[in-house]
């Protein structure tokens, strides 16, 4: 696995939104798996810039993503599916048919989550994929004791995962309880995982992930299984990191 740091956030987006634009410029069909939370919005709002700009273009793309609150219509204004219209997918020229969330809500959750793992199939798998990690070591919601070879499913989320997300919702109590997500074994098929973490918050859950047993203790350690795996973080969620781990600060 790669290990980058950069000064800030803003250098460390920058870093993902190189590799994103190089890779529509290659491949403008390519399948993005794409994450929400406050660690990517600035990946989007650049890609943004760039898509107006008439840097890129992101309309050929196909996306998916890696996870929704379970009650959550897609028009609810805390769901995940607003949360990627507001910050992406309105702006860029998507089309709906070329991207997908699981559904917060429906009669059959069982026959959803396959339906998704089918559809990623039926487009050929993830090309390219970005993770956020949780203060816990969560990717998308697979919370500690996930196993490595979990599919999409229905998850109870953590306590603690319901404190970090009540900033996004205006009553914490309105925090729902569950989750769809994406399984680790789902995440661990995409060709290429990309995780971005930044913050002094992230620091114990990133050298967990990296240098900690891989177990599910820690979910993001699973992804040391993967052949192309790049963390991308700031200097302060690279903090507690050893130094053999061959990280390459970047100013
Ligand atoms: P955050 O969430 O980007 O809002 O910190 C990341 C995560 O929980 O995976």
């Amino acid at each position: 696995m790669n290990v980058l740091v950069f000064a800030d956030p803003t250098a460390a987006s920058l870093h993902i939104v190189d590799e994103v634009s190089k890779i529509v410029r290659e491949r403008p069909e390519v399948v993005l798996g794409l994450a929400t939370g406050g660690t990517p919005t600035d990946v989007y709002r650049e890609l943004v810039r760039r898509q107006q700009a008439g840097d890129i273009d992101l309309s050929g793309v196909t996306t998916f993503n890696l996870d929704e609150y379970v009650g959550l219509s897609p028009e609810h204004p805390q769901s995940f599916a607003s949360f990627m219209r507001h910050h992406l997918f309105d702006h860029v020229g998507l089309s709906v048919d070329r991207t997908h969330l699981p559904p917060g809500r429906c009669d059959d959750f069982s026959a959803a989550a396959r339906d998704y793992e089918a559809d990623i199939a039926r487009h050929g798998g993830i090309d390219w994929q970005l993770l956020g990690i949780g203060d816990n070591g969560h990717i998308a919601f697979n919370e500690p004791g996930s196993p490595a070879g979990s599919r999409t499913r229905i998850v109870q989320l953590t306590a603690e995962t319901i404190e970090a997300n009540s900033r996004f919702f205006d009553d914490p109590r309105d925090v729902p309880r569950r989750a769809i997500t994406m399984g680790i074994g789902t995440i661990l098929e995409a060709k290429r995982i990309r995780l971005l973490a930044f913050g002094a918050q992230k620091a114990a859950a990133v050298a967990a992930a990296i240098q900690g047993p891989v177990g599910d203790d820690c979910p993001a350690s699973f992804l040391r299984r993967h052949p192309d795996v790049t963390f991308v973080l700031d200097r302060a969620a690279a903090g507690r990191l050893q130094r053999e781990v061959g990280a390459n600060p970047e100013s």
